[in-house]
């Protein structure tokens, strides 16, 4: 393999990437059926997953690279023993200036002050209904009560940036959207709607079942107050930011299928089995836990990564009659 000099990861499109998304396991607490199967899943085996020191290592490898930017994922987590050991030893990389977690908030109770102690600092908590049954419906499994209890143990914690995901679905979250927009507003906590993507376990995934952005707009600012766009404090982020025309609540749109937000991405992740992927959407994907586990240099393992972000594409071809979906489901990949 050629070594070239340390350059940053731009691919051929000129995007530069810093924002490392890494996921822990694969395994979950709940079962959200645009995610994962009902039941009967597989998981991966333990001996598979990258060990703790792996992914520091792999982390120190990636910031001479330009990396600053962490986000830690699942699967769930927050069911990966002590977690919050590894935050604390990600926050200790000099260059690494940001981590986040994203939950399903089940576990965050239990662990929201520790994980605060160890430097975590922004929380993203997946909750697509404030009604109980709803829940149920869309994860099933028991667990609302939990996830709010997670969410007021965070508050406690000392946390200040908790945004709450949320995945839109055409015929079961409308009656949610304005419940989320009073709920943003009396929290102040970011609601963040999430169009259903082509990711789940079940291939059902159809264009007809998803709930866009403008809908939700149109839906909370009747309901409610007008939604007005504002800036957004960090220009590749993939949220469009709203807030009410009173400047009180925001909410976030991640419209990944009626607008794409391809062109400004700055993300690549690694799987818990240790794969590299330069898209949620990639068919390919770079083998690294055999070469931390092999005798690969470090230039070597960097080299790796600047050719898998050199082979990204321009973006996902939902849109298009050529889409593939990729065999790993969210839960698997790491959302
Ligand atoms: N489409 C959109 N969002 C999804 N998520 C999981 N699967 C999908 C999907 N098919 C969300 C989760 C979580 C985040 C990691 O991604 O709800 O908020
Ligand atoms: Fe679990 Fe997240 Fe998948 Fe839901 S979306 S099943 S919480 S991994």
């Amino acid at each position: 393999m050629d070594l070239l000099p340390q350059l940053p990861l731009v691919d051929t499109f000129g995007r530069s990437h810093n924002n490392l998304r890494i996921s822990v396991t694969d395994r979950c607490n709940i079962r959200c059926f645009y995610c994962m199967p009902a039941e009967n899943v597989q998981f991966m085996d333990r001996v598979d997953l990258l060990t703790y020191e792996e992914i520091e290592r792999f982390v120190r490898l990636t910031v001479p690279l330009g990396v600053n930017k962490l986000r830690l994922t699942g699967g769930e987590p927050l069911v990966r023993k002590d977690l919050a050991k590894l935050v604390a030893a990600l926050s200790k990389i000099d260059g690494i200036e940001d981590i986040g977690l994203t939950t399903n908030g089940i576990l965050l109770a239990e662990q929201a002050a520790d994980l605060y102690a160890a430097g975590l600092r922004r929380l993203n908590v997946s909750l697509d209904a404030l009604n109980a049954e709803k829940f149920k419906q869309i994860t099933r499994r028991e667990g609302y009560e939990k996830v709010l209890e997670g969410i007021e143990a965070a508050e406690k914690a000392g946390f200040q940036q908790i945004k709450i995901n949320a995945v839109s679905l055409r015929g079961m979250t409308e009656d949610e959207l304005v419940p989320f927009g009073h709920f943003a507003r009396t929290t102040g906590h970011e609601v963040r709607f999430i169009e259903y993507m082509p990711l789940d376990a079940d291939n059902a995934w159809e264009r007809e079942k998803v709930l866009f952005a403008q809908e939700i707009i149109d839906i909370i600012s009747a309901g409610i107050r007008p939604l007005v766009p504002v800036p957004n404090a960090d220009p590749r982020a993939p949220a469009a930011d709203y807030q009410f025309d009173d400047g009180i609540g925001r909410i976030g749109f991640i419209a990944s299928i009626s607008r794409p937000f391809c062109s400004q991405c700055n993300r690549f992740r690694i799987t818990a089995d240790g794969k590299l992927r330069n898209c949620l959407f990639s068919l390919e994907e770079t083998d690294l836990r055999s070469l931390l586990r092999g005798e690969a240099s470090d230039e070597v393992i960097q080299q790796a990564v600047r050719n898998s972000i050199h082979a990204k594409w321009e973006g996902h071809e939902i849109n298009t009659a050529r889409f593939i979906q990729p065999t790993r489901p969210m839960y698997s990949i790491g959302g």
